[in-house]
């Protein structure tokens, strides 16, 4: 019998299975992201941790933890650590991004401003650090220490990448494996190595997240330009007013005639947006099968992602470790 009942969502089975761990991470989470003597911090964190998000990421350090045969208590600090480490990013990233919508609510830098957003964030930032010297594994510290340092880089990569027409995908896919995937890859692999699993198993946990972060990274950024703002929670359109070169640009530049190349200059490289210039973007995104083309790309990093699991122990959560790799792409439609 496997865990999945018909028609539920692999992240629901997760949430579902590892419900009791992931009350442990959300006291956890709670506990370490108030602060007794700056009140600013409880106000930012309460409002960004009470909106939920889907939690993702510490849910696969669970089930990594899990299917490893994970024992002990840390699997849970490592979890906190990781959605800690994610919601420092969301707090800067919206502050860079010059959002004003995230998980359905209003940005902290919107309701605050950018100077709680960007300190919040380091404190944040160092609840996390705290949390996984807690275990006592200085693997898992080198492991998602790597990956802070990544998280930056792809950011920071993004940034002199935006506003021009010559990112190609080598680039575009080093700054989600960066921005994005450094974080799932982490996540997964955390969860073997406290398990003391064996390393071509961490090294497949590692991949999975990899791959599974790419494809999730790149259905985000379809759904920049075709999704539901009701749906994702955040404002759609973003990418576009801050003229970032995502996989769906690139597509459609490459395919672009030379009228369609003076649009696609005008709005991201001179940052001339009118009216109805989303729209047409949209338009050509469609035109030349740029959002298909981009959305196959992402199928491939989920089948890329399940065959990871194949030197991952055979576990009724691997199987939906497995469905949850279609399911971030399927979110798209
Ligand atoms: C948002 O991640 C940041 C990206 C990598 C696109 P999520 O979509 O997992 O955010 P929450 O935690 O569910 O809000
Ligand atoms: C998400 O970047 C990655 C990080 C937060 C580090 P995006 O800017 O693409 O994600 P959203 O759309 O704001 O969630
Ligand atoms: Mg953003
Ligand atoms: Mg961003």
């Amino acid at each position: 019998m496997g865990v999945i009942a018909a028609g539920q969502q692999p992240q629901d089975v997760l949430a579902q299975e590892l419900a009791a761990e992931m009350a442990a991470v959300n006291v956890l989470i709670r506990e370490r992201m108030a602060s007794r003597h700056a009140p600013r911090i409880p106000e930012v964190t309460a409002h960004l941790v009470e909106a939920g998000g889907k939690r993702l990421r510490p849910m696969l350090t669970l089930a990594a933890a899990r299917i490893c045969n994970y024992q002990g208590p840390f699997h849970v600090h490592l979890a906190a650590t990781v959605e800690f480490i994610h919601t420092a990013t969301l707090l800067h990233d919206d502050v860079v991004d010059e959002s004003a919508q995230r998980r359905g609510r209003p940005t902290a830098n919107l309701l605050w401003d950018n100077k709680s957003s960007v300190l919040v964030g380091d404190y944040l930032f160092s609840r996390s650090f705290q949390l996984m010297v807690e275990t006592g594994n200085l693997r898992v510290l080198d492991i998602l220490a790597n990956a802070s340092a990544t998280i930056a880089e792809g950011e920071v990569l993004q940034l002199t990448a935006a506003q021009d027409l010559a990112t190609d995908e080598a680039v575009y896919l080093q700054v989600v494996r960066g921005k994005t995937a450094a974080l799932f890859a982490a996540a997964c692999e955390v969860g073997g190595v406290i398990a003391g699993a064996a390393v071509p198993v961490t090294r497949a946990l590692h991949d999975y997240g990899d791959a599974l972060g790419i494809a999730f990274q790149i259905a985000d950024d379809l759904l920049d330009y075709g999704g539901s703002s009701a749906l994702i929670g955040k404002n759609t359109g973003d990418d576009f007013r801050e003229r970032k070169v995502t996989l769906p640009v690139i597509k459609a530049v490459a395919r672009a005639t030379p009228e369609e190349r003076a649009f696609w200059v005008r709005v991201i490289e001179k940052g001339d947006q009118r009216a109805g210039d989303l729209e047409r973007a949209v338009a050509l995104m469609g035109r030349h099968g740029a959002m298909a083309a981009a959305r196959d790309e992402a199928l491939v990093w989920a089948e890329r992602a399940r065959a990871a699991l194949t030197s991952v122990p055979a576990h009724e959560l691997r199987a939906v470790l497995a469905d949850l790799a279609d399911y971030v792409v399927a979110r798209i439609n």
